[in-house]
């Protein structure tokens, strides 16, 4: 089937396109129906079918005769360690971890979080949830005490599974004192927590609360897998908002299974037995689908990698990955392929590596800007494919085709609309449809396809209002762009407070929020700014309190400290500065988008609905402080 037809298919008769791929699942029970929209905006997936996730993405390979195949590549410059797990093993390490969280009470429906590093026991603890039918919350590692306490409030997790430390680069970050201050801030207290001792930092464990992970998989028996309805959670994923409460994204069992398991072939161009690559985190929704779900449902080897792009130990490290472990496809985010340009830009690294397996390298989390673009297309001499999406979506709104059809690309678009996501540009103020070519926030009509976020974790109302009632009978992204005369979508930027620092998506107000915590502020603007290496960083304006008699160097010392130590380094917070006022409208809103864009060193105009146009200059002398602004 070529391009058109399966669009033109997935739009007019889900039921046929998705019923079909919807077969190369296995089922206990095949599903009655394939989509009910009798309850819109809530869209379910294959009604009356009964699934399990953990059995699809393991066991099934197993009995299908990939048991000696490799399910998972663990590779971590950091440890200097190579470890391949079979899908035998997989099995047989996941259904004991599985064991032991049934033996801790865990049963379908409980929550479970889990707060580790880049090892195979996050992908296994996942798998062990699925398992089970808990539904797992994996909240990313580089997230401080307070941001996991937050997650553990929402989801009220029965047990908390972690590791003794990550490794970042040759630091070792204990995370039981992280772990063990969440839990100390938080109102929910998790039964259990079940400790990973990793020998580059032990843990203290303290019991009655805290057990020791080996100790428990060895004394587990093995379960099976539990059939769940297709409906049935899968995982609450949380993601940044334009405040400070992330949302738990929600995920289901089967329109997951089926949509991922689709995007292997059709999207990337994988087959069981070929070794895909996603350079991500198991933190973020890049690693829930592509270091986890998606090749491990598609009887593929899949690839974790505890590294960075450079500095374990050079820029080489991902042709090294590439070909040692013979992958066809790698997924990562453009900002790690600045990282390895700005370190050898003329690709020195490269040679010497076999690249005969490699087919293509697949960039997502911002947009590929067409310098990162022609840079990795010269260099990989693979097609390089810019494919947009969310943690919302769970898989690629838009993108190019390795297994469907293959168009040619156009630097700095995310090319066309896969299958099942009927995208539109609605004008911002009226939510009028925009013609080719014309700007406007990117919307989806509903019903949204399978794979999709179901709901945010026990909040209804607030799945309608954050992505359903602004724009009723589309789903709103929050990204603004265009799409051109040929139909290519070209995504430009987010409408809201949420920025991108290194692919990983974060919240202004969220740091704002942190900032107004300060004794000696009175009010505050985080900025996202365009960063050569990060894509963005955030950066914070502050008006002090008429009290305040400080050292303003000192103060921003501490801000820098305060968001580091209350969200996270990922944050890379990292420089801010006083200023006396903030500009607003009349009514007394800031206006952040003029001074975004003084920040960008744009051309901008006064809008109409200042108070004071005097502050502006003001602003623009700020920012040009911190070395942004007009050069
Ligand atoms: N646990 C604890 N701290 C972490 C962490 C984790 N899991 N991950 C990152 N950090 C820390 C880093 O050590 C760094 O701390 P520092 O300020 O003390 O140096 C800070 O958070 C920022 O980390 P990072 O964003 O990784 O920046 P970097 O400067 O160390 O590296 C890149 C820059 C581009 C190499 C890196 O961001 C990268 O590899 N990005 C790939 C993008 C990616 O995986 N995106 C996911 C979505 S696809
Ligand atoms: P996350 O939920 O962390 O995956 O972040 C999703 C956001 O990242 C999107 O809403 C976009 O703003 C941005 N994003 C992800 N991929 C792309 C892309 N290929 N092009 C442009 N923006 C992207």
């Amino acid at each position: 089937m070529k391009y058109g037809e399966a669009f033109k298919e997935s739009l007019e008769s889900p039921e046929t396109f998705w019923g079909r791929a919807a077969e190369e699942i296995t089922w206990y029970r095949k599903w009655t129906e394939v989509v009910d929209t009798s309850k819109m905006p809530f869209t379910s997936w294959f009604i009356g079918g009964l699934i399990n996730t953990c059995y699809n993405a393991v066991d099934r390979h197993v009995e299908g005769g990939r048991g000696q195949q490799p399910a998972l590549i663990y590779d971590s410059p950091v440890t200097n360690t190579t470890q391949i797990y079979t899908y035998s093993e997989l099995q047989a390490r996941v259904s004991r971890i599985a064991g032991f969280l049934s033996s801790l009470g865990v049963t379908k429906g409980d929550r479970v979080v889990i707060y580790m590093p880049m090892i195979p026991e996050a992908a296994m603890a996942m798998l062990a949830c699925a398992r089970i039918g808990a539904i797992h919350s994996v909240v990313f590692g580089g997230f401080a005490p307070r941001e996991l306490a937050i997650r553990i409030d929402d989801a009220k997790p029965k047990v908390v599974l972690s590791a003794s430390c990550g490794i970042e680069v040759k630091r070792i970050i204990p995370y039981k004192p992280l772990l063990d201050e969440a839990i100390s801030i938080a109102e929910h207290t998790p039964e259990k927590c079940v400790v990973w001792q990793r020998p580059e930092a032990e843990a203290q464990l303290v019991a009655p609360r805290d057990l020791d992970w080996e100790e428990q998989e060895e004394e587990a028996q093995p379960v099976d897998c539990v059939p769940m309805e297709s409906t049935d959670p899968l995982y609450i994923l949380y993601t940044s908002g334009t405040t400070g409460v992330p949302k738990g994204v929600v995920r289901d069992n089967g329109g997951h299974a089926v949509a991922l398991n689709w995007t292997m072939k059709h999207v990337y161009g994988i087959d069981a037995g070929d070794v895909f690559w996603a350079a991500s985190d198991v933190g973020w929704v890049v690693g829930h689908s592509y270091i986890v779900y998606g090749p491990l449902l598609k009887g593929a080897t899949t690839v974790l990698y505890e590294g960075k792009p450079v500095g374990t130990p050079d820029p080489g490290a991902f042709w090294r990955v590439i070909s040692q472990h013979k992958v066809k496809v790698l997924f990562t985010a453009p900002t790690a392929f600045r990282a390895i340009k700005r370190e050898d830009s003329g690709g020195e690294y490269l040679k010497g590596h076999d690249l005969s397996h490699f087919d293509a390298l697949f960039l997502a989390g911002e947009r590929t800007d067409p310098d990162t673009y022609h840079w990795a297309t010269d260099l990989v001499r693979r097609p390089v494919i810019d494919h947009w999406w969310q943690t919302e979506t769970g898989w690629a709104i838009t993108g190019n085709f390795r297994g469907l059809e293959y168009f040619p690309p156009k630097a700095g678009s995310a090319s066309l609309p896969m299958p099942g996501y009927d995208v539109r540009i609605l004008d911002l103020a009226t939510g009028e449809p925009l013609g080719p070519n014309r700007e406007g926030i990117i919307a989806v009509t509903l019903p949204l396809p399978p794979g999709n976020l179901t709901t945010l974790w026990q909040n209804d109302e607030g799945f309608k209002e954050s992505y359903t009632d602004p724009y009723p009978g589309y789903y709103f992204t929050g990204d603004a762009g265009f799409v051109d005369e040929d139909g290519y979508v070209w995504v430009m930027g987010r409408t809201d407070d949420v920025i991108n620092v290194a692919g990983h998506r974060l919240s202004t107000g969220g740091m704002e929020e942190i900032l107004a915590r300060h004794p000696d502020v009175a009010e505050c603007a985080v900025l996202g700014v365009q960063d050569d290496l990060k894509g963005q960083v955030p950066v914070g304006l502050v008006v002090l309190k008429s009290s305040a008699v400080r050292d303003h160097d000192e103060l921003v010392g501490e801000l820098v400290q305060m968001v580091r130590d209350q969200l996270g380094a990922i944050a890379s917070f990292k420089k801010a500065v006083v200023v006396q006022r903030l500009p607003k409208t009349r009514s007394g809103k800031i206006l952040r988008r003029t001074m975004r864009k003084i920040a960008d060193g744009e051309s901008y105009r006064v809008p109409p609905t200042i108070d004071d146009p005097a502050v502006l200059p003001e602003i623009e002398d700020a920012v040009q402080a911190m070395g942004y602004g007009k050069k």
